[in-house]
């Protein structure tokens, strides 16, 4: 009969096979065994084909029930499809027809389990990442439409309670000194203008920044993204107080350091001319010891005066500069081409350059922005650079360049000045810049530091390097815009 028959076909393709004559029997059956098929004849001597459907489905849900149908019930089968039923056949059917169904089934079962896998594993690794995300030692939050949409626990820890609404006007939990600068930068990133920023400042961990408080610093990295469809800002943010103090700490001990050569400096360039004093003093007493004065002791009375005035001068002079150092005019900033103070002070030295034999060549760049600043001072500096290129330059026998660069570069204004002399040997390239540091017989050590003055109350930094000759360079930046809030 269509069992054998099936039964027959089937084995010859090495499907393993069970036949069943009644309903019953065919519920016996599932509740031992998982089958992959079921081939279910819906008019069976006892129960109804559909009950033993719906029994198989819910036994084993992953098992293909394959209807098989008279004419006369296909409404049936059609009912047993919407209940689960993978497909139906009408009898009589070709065998061709039979199998193919089969293979179909497997295969949709098995893309099925495919899926099923995929769907497990995106899931597994879903809960991966957040579970990387939310214990994350740094604060991770998600800006979107100007509300937190997602903040991870450390983010939590660090800003503590905040607003989830975040206003370009709000932000009250920042510093009032960093505020523009971090509300300049977010606007910045929410109009398109920036793609990533980052920048440091401080805050008050609650929703209005008080200052009595405790005061944090944070480092904040903001770059926008795609988030569920829609533009949002990813920020990663880490706390710094911690690292803020030691910086802290560590200029001070810089400062202390600094300091103690400074005064080793004055010393040493005091105690020359006092030494000098003292033994004309005693020189004097000598003199005066004697009963009688020769007009020789009156003239050589008068020479040592001269003398003890010659080291008193140089006495005072020391002090002078140590005063100008530390109370140098406050720079008066305007709006200033940078390129006239280098042609200005180019031109000062070009007659020394000249005379020692020392090729001056520039580049400054084309169309420079203006950027604030004290033209007097800043041309100071660039003398101080020349001067001290010509002065190593003189002296030793090399070759002799020196060159003078400008160019904008990321909202400042460079300016390197670079020479063909020995260049400064790295042990020395931290102390170059303190007061009264020289290394030569005559100078005072006191043409870098105050450079160095100059520039840093235009918010700008000097620094030194290797030129292209192997020679120094000096490279200063100056921000165009005056710097916000102190750094
Ligand atoms: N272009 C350079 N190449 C190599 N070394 C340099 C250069 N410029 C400065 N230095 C080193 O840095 C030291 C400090 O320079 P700074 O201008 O402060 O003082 P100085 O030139 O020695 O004295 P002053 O400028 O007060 O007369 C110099 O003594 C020198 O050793
Ligand atoms: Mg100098």
């Amino acid at each position: 009969d269509i069992c054998k028959y099936l039964k027959d076909i089937l084995s010859r393709k090495h499907y393993k096979t069970t036949i069943v004559d009644c309903g019953r029997e065919a519920i016996e059956n599932v509740n031992q065994t998982a089958y992959d098929i079921v081939l279910l004849d819906l008019s069976l001597p006892d129960i109804e084909g559909y009950k033993v459907m719906v029994h198989i489905k819910q036994k084993n849900p992953e098992s293909i029930v394959i209807i098989i149908t008279g004419f006369a019930s296909i409404d049936s089968a059609i009912k047993t499809l919407r209940k689960g039923a993978y497909d139906y056949i009408r009898k009589p059917f070709e065998r061709q027809k039979i199998l193919k169904t089969i293979e179909n089934a497997l295969e949709n079962k098995r893309l099925r389990n495919d899926r099923k896998k995929s769907e497990v594993a995106l899931r597994e690794s879903e809960e991966r990442f957040r579970n990387l995300v939310e214990n994350s030692l740094i604060g991770i939050c998600i800006i979107q439409d100007k509300k937190i949409v997602y903040k991870n626990r450390e983010q939590r820890k660090i800003l503590g309670k905040l607003p989830d609404s975040f206003e370009t006007n709000s932000l009250e939990f920042l510093h009032p000194d960093d505020a523009s600068k971090v509300k300049h930068f977010y606007k910045g990133i929410l109009s398109g203008k920036f793609q990533t920023i980052e920048t440091d400042f401080r805050f008050s961990p609650s929703s209005k920044f008080k200052e009595q408080v405790d005061v944090k610093w944070g480092q904040c990295h903001a770059s926008t993204f795609n988030y569920l469809g829609k533009e949002a800002i990813l920020v990663n943010m880490m706390d710094i107080t911690r690292a803020k103090e030691l910086e802290y700490l560590v200029m001070i001990k810089h400062k202390m350091a600094s300091l103690g050569r400074v005064a080793a400096g004055i010393a040493h360039e005091i105690r020359n001319p006092l030494t000098g004093i003292n033994s004309y003093l005693y020189t004097l007493e000598d003199i005066c010891d004697e009963d009688t004065f020769s007009t020789e002791d009156i003239e050589m009375t008068k020479r040592i005066a001269g003398q003890i005035q010659t080291a008193s001068n140089k006495i005072e002079s020391v002090i002078k500069r140590v005063l100008d150092f530390s109370r140098p005019g406050t720079p008066k900033m305007v709006k200033i081409n940078l390129n006239q103070s280098l042609s200005e002070a180019i031109k000062l030295s070009s007659a020394t350059l000249r005379k020692k034999g020392i090729k001056i060549k520039t580049s400054l760049g084309d169309n420079l922005p203006e950027c604030y600043g004290d033209a007097h001072l800043i041309e100071q500096v660039i003398l101080n650079l020349i001067n001290n290129a010509t002065q190593i330059m003189s002296e030793k026998d090399v070759k002799k360049i020196i060159k003078v660069t400008s160019y904008l570069e990321n909202q400042s204004l460079f300016v390197r000045v670079a020479d063909s002399g020995p260049g400064v040997p790295v042990k020395l390239t931290e102390r170059i810049f303190d007061p009264f540091f020289t290394t030569h017989h005559d100078g005072s050590g006191i043409g870098l530091s105050l450079a160095q003055r100059i520039i840093a109350d235009h918010g700008g930094t000097i620094t030194v390097g290797r030129s292209e000759w192997d020679g120094a360079e000096f490279s200063i930046e100056l921000p165009l815009e005056k710097r916000i809030g102190p750094r």
